[in-house]
């Protein structure tokens, strides 16, 4: 069954813009480049983004000097990627089963796509196996708490509104629609996410719930009210 990914991606390409939407915008795109360029060892850093989407973030750290690589399954995605950065490597592929040798990245970027990877193991140990021994594993995903809603936004007795979560530690693919987009998201509790890289043999160097910095207050209260997005970075260790 389809996860919505090819029907959306046109919708998906309009949404993003040239700028991002705004929790990329104004909450994750500035701390997610500081940490790659902080990650880099220098103008050659290699970088794997696996669910790079139409390609917007490659773009970024190819203008910070890096040599990218972005995969996607959404052929979509990756013809407009290619499009917009034909200097750029693409490929349609799947975080599952990566196309590359062991330790050939120095940087891997997941930005916002753990929740969209059904088998989150096989997707995490293919990240893991792809990295060089020394290099970084950044991850920008959405919160478990925030996943584990429902219905989201509910307005109570006094008129109120609060964000619903229900079954936690229940592990589910949940259909989200908005701006024409409509998607399969997985919601797993943060602790699967954890095992799994602990379980690599991945060390844990930075962890973050970033706020939203600029635009408009109102639009940014929803990133500040409830847990919306988390940061980790983790180092893969060097071989002793
Ligand atoms: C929320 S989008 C994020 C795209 C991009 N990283 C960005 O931030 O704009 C999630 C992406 O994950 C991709 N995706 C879906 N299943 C995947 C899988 N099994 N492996 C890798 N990527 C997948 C989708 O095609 C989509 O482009």
């Amino acid at each position: 069954m389809s996860d919505g990914w090819a029907e959306s991606a046109e919708a998906w390409i309009a949404d993003m813009g040239d700028e991002g939407d705004f929790g990329r915008r104004f909450v994750l795109d500035a701390p997610m480049l500081k940490r790659a360029a902080a990650a880099g060892s220098g103008p050659f850093t290699t970088v794997l983004d696996v669910g790079c989407g139409e390609g917007r973030f490659c773009r970024m750290l190819a203008d910070l000097g890096m040599d990218t690589t972005g995969i996607d399954p959404t052929a979509a995605l990756i013809d407009h990627a290619r499009m917009l950065h034909p200097e750029g490597a693409y490929a349609i592929g799947r975080a599952e089963r990566l196309d590359f040798a062991d330790a050939s990245f120095d940087l891997v970027v997941s930005y916002l796509a753990l929740i969209d990877i059904p088998d989150i193991a096989a997707g995490i140990a293919e990240m893991a196996r792809v990295l060089r021994p020394g290099g970084t594993l950044l991850i920008a995903n959405l919160n478990s708490f925030n996943t584990a809603s429902n219905e989201g936004w509910e307005t109570d007795w006094s008129g109120h509104s609060k964000f619903a979560i229900d079954d936690y530690l229940d592990e589910r693919a949940n259909w989200v629609s908005w701006r024409g987009i409509r998607i399969q998201n997985w919601h797993r509790p943060l602790s699967t996410y954890m095992s799994l890289l602990i379980g690599q043999g991945l060390v844990l160097t930075h962890f973050a719930e970033p706020a939203p910095v600029g635009g408009m207050r109102n639009r940014g209260d929803r990133y500040r009210r409830v847990p919306w997005f988390m940061m980790m970075e983790w180092r893969k260790p060097d071989r002793s």
